[in-house]
């Protein structure tokens, strides 16, 4: 019997829908908020209205798209959190009373457990390799840093996670501070390749164990360039690629010890990324060398699951149909994250 699952993810800036049919995407459609950008990040109350605006004909494009028919959806899964709390609201109360319209269960997802769970996601491709259990997953995004374990779909352990500012809130302030728009993270890894990683260097911070930290190496940063610009104030475009360079390598390496570590210490060699800075090209490639070198088996997100996408709700929504995980209608989401 085929099972489909809508997903709806609505946790920040980009109001997403999709429909799997089991374990295979069949429609997966995001509508990006452009509104931000001359902000330099996103504005909470600005993000809740574009949702808004937003989701009806993301919904309808992706029955149309996926030729379904709401008649044949089995469960409406959502994100409940964490995420911006005005966003949520507009995916949830839109699962719920689209779920109780047609009678069929809800289902709430989190997105950081979403994030992961993508990797099982089936498309074009038939029979993609997929992590095995137990995994460890470097789930990297704007507002999260953690390394987790995997032993099953829903049985997940936070190992590391980051004392401060996440991973891609580092790319992003980093941006910032060379005046580049929000999402900083994509043009870093732009100008990055025509950049010296080895041009200037950065203090790594010493963190105990498997956490994180981020907010030293901002300050570092913010303190270098102002310096630099007492004596040139044309020195961040003079050198714009090669602080780029420089930068993006600091992150990756800070990332890429602490996963290194955590296989260490755990026996794990299957070893998985997820969230935004997933998509980043220094990190993928530096798993994929990683892969020979410590004979690692890494798995590294399609780009279009990588950064926020329904398809990973809808996935994790399946999983849970499965085994009749649903929700009651007197659900609320919930801003921050809720340990797994
Ligand atoms: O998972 P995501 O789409 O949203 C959250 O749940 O936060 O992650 C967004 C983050 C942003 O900080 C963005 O700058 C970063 O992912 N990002 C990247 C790249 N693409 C997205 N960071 C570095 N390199 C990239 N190519
Ligand atoms: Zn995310």
């Amino acid at each position: 019997m085929n099972i489909y699952i809508l997903g709806i993810e609505s946790s920040c800036d980009d109001t997403s829908a999709a429909i799997v049919q089991n374990n295979k995407i069949l429609a997966n459609i995001i509508a990006n908020q452009e509104v931000h950008k001359k902000y330099g990040g996103v504005v909470p109350e600005l993000a809740s209205r574009a949702h808004q605006q937003n989701i009806i004909p993301v919904i309808e494009r992706t029955l149309k798209t996926a030729k379904v028919n709401k008649n044949q959806l089995n469960a409406i899964a959502f994100t409940r959190g964490p995420g911006l709390l005005g966003s949520l609201l507009v995916g949830t109360s839109f699962a719920k009373s689209f779920a109780l319209g047609l009678n069929i269960p809800l289902i709430e997802v989190d997105h950081l457990q979403a994030h992961i769970l993508s990797h099982f996601i089936q498309d074009k491709k038939i029979n993609k390799k997929v992590p095995e259990f137990p995994f460890l997953c470097l789930t990297v995004s704007g507002g999260h840093t953690q390394i987790v374990l995997i032993k099953d779909y829903f049985k997940m352990e936070i190992i590391g996670k980051t004392i401060d500012d996440a991973a891609g809130e580092a790319f992003d302030k980093a941006a910032k501070i060379l005046g580049l728009p929000y999402p900083g993270g994509p043009l870093i890894d732009k100008f990055a390749i025509k950049g010296n990683p080895n041009a200037f260097r950065f203090p790594k911070p010493n963190i105990p164990g498997l956490d994180f930290s981020f907010s030293g190496l901002k300050t570092s940063f913010l303190y270098f360039l102002r310096d630099q610009l007492k004596n040139n104030k044309n020195f961040i475009e003079q050198n714009l690629t090669d602080l780029c360079a420089s930068i993006q390598t600091t992150i990756v390496s800070i990332l890429i010890e602490k996963l290194k570590r955590a296989s260490k210490q755990t026996g794990i060699n299957e070893i998985a990324i997820a969230g935004g800075v997933s998509a980043n090209s220094l990190l993928r490639n530096t798993l994929l060398k990683s892969e020979k070198e410590f004979g690692w088996n890494v798995f590294i997100p399609e780009f279009e699951y990588s950064t926020d996408n329904a398809a990973m709700i809808a996935i994790t929504g399946y999983f849970k149909y499965l085994i009749k995980n649903f929700t009651d209608q007197k659900v609320s989401p919930y801003a921050r994250s809720i340990s797994y």
